[in-house]
């Protein structure tokens, strides 16, 4: 990857992640020990979820949810196109298919109504998107899950931390994803999280994550067909470091979301993200903006190169699932005009728990003269 002046995202490593991560490598114990567990149980308090399982990735996590939940080919699982592609992809791991619905204008989420209208009798389960860290409209999914007997699998991989009606996402449905990719809240470098209520599904995943071993299985000896999803404990050391101080490198991200937002409040070419959501709290991913409708996707494609030329990182989120050339098989069957609209129009901007007063009014200052060109 280029090299940027100010970059799109940056890990928040202080000397305890550091120190964690070097004690472990001291140790001599490097897999499927003490802090493995010890991550698990924090993300377990932090959400509160009784049961949550470590994974090598957010995308092995929904592929493990896919295959605990039986999940089976021609069983379909509707979700936003509108998102990061691991959700559609762990879907058709197990052969199923995904279905793509269309999301609400403001928040980016899932449009509740569109997801219960694309429900037939094959569909096995609604996937919730919590995007960017916003989060979804769960009493209007869980409703729609519960009134059509579906699973409501959440995918919290860009909001740990994310809260509606005072409860963390991720624990509110029969399962959530959280992912630790170095642009997240928290990072370990690589790494996943499952959480759930069902003890029983734990139970599977943890023998999925590990080749099919139960926990009273012998050293060799595979109960079931299983994968090695499993996470070491240098990465949950930098976890446990990492929620330590989760709640403060939250703050830090809402004071950056801030600081867009007092810069580029009366900016008319520009839509920004709202600053809070009825019912939730959001757990600041990213600071997506739009540009406004009167620009075209060449515009914005315009403005990213303008970026790029000042050495300032910045991306198109979301180039929409069932546009990417792995779906084409999808595209035919989509009808998805406000994630079209959206997405042509869409830059996320640096953002990270350090980003700089000085480098949040740079990167606006380039913004603004890049709509002016
Ligand atoms: C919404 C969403 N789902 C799933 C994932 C997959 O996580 P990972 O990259 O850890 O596999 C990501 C991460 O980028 C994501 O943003």
């Amino acid at each position: 990857m280029t090299h940027m002046k100010i970059p799109l995202s940056a890990p928040d490593i202080s000397s305890a992640e550091i120190e964690a991560v070097v004690e472990v490598l001291r140790s001599s114990r490097l897999s499927l020990g003490p802090k493995l567990e010890e991550f698990e149980h924090a993300v377990a308090i932090y959400t509160g979820a009784p049961n949550a399982i470590g994974v090598s990735s957010g995308t092995a996590g929904l592929h493990l949810c896919m295959l605990a939940f039986g999940i089976r080919p021609g069983d379909e699982i509707i979700l936003p196109s509108f998102t990061f592609v691991a959700a559609a992809n762990a879907i058709r791991y197990v052969g199923a298919n995904p279905v793509f619905v269309d999301i609400d204008p403001v928040t980016l989420n899932i449009d509740a109504e569109r997801a219960e209208a694309a429900i037939t009798n094959k569909t096995k389960a609604i996937v919730a998107v919590h995007t960017f860290g916003y989060p979804a409209d769960m009493d209007a999914l869980l409703t729609i899950a519960r009134r059509h007997g579906l699973l409501l699998i959440e995918d919290a991989c860009e909001a740990i931390g994310a809260e509606f009606r005072g409860q963390k996402v991720g624990a509110l449905g029969d399962a959530g994803v959280f992912a630790f990719y170095p642009n997240k809240q928290i990072t370990t470098g690589e790494g996943g999280m499952i959480v759930t209520r069902d003890s029983a599904f734990a139970k599977k995943i943890r023998t999925l994550r590990n080749q099919g071993r139960y926990e009273t299985d012998e050293w060799f000896q595979h109960s079931e067909l299983g994968f090695n999803y499993r996470l070491s404990e240098v990465h949950c050391a930098l976890g446990i470091a990492q929620m330590r101080r989760i709640e403060s490198m939250l703050m830090a991200r809402e004071t950056v979301a801030r600081a867009y937002h007092q810069l580029l409040d009366n900016c008319a070419d520009v839509v920004l993200p709202p600053t809070s959501v009825p019912h939730g709290r959001v757990s600041w991913f990213a600071y997506v903006i739009r540009l406004h409708e009167r620009f075209t996707r060449g515009q914005r494609d315009s403005v990213l190169k303008h970026f790029a030329s000042a050495e300032i990182g910045c991306g198109r989120y979301f180039a929409p699932i069932h546009m990417q050339p792995s779906y084409e098989a999808w595209r035919h069957s989509c009808f998805l005009p406000v994630t079209e609209s959206v997405s042509e129009r869409t830059l996320a901007l640096p953002f990270f728990n350090k980003l700089a007063q000085t480098d949040v009014q740079r990167i606006c200052d380039v913004l603004l003269e890049a709509c002016a060109l």
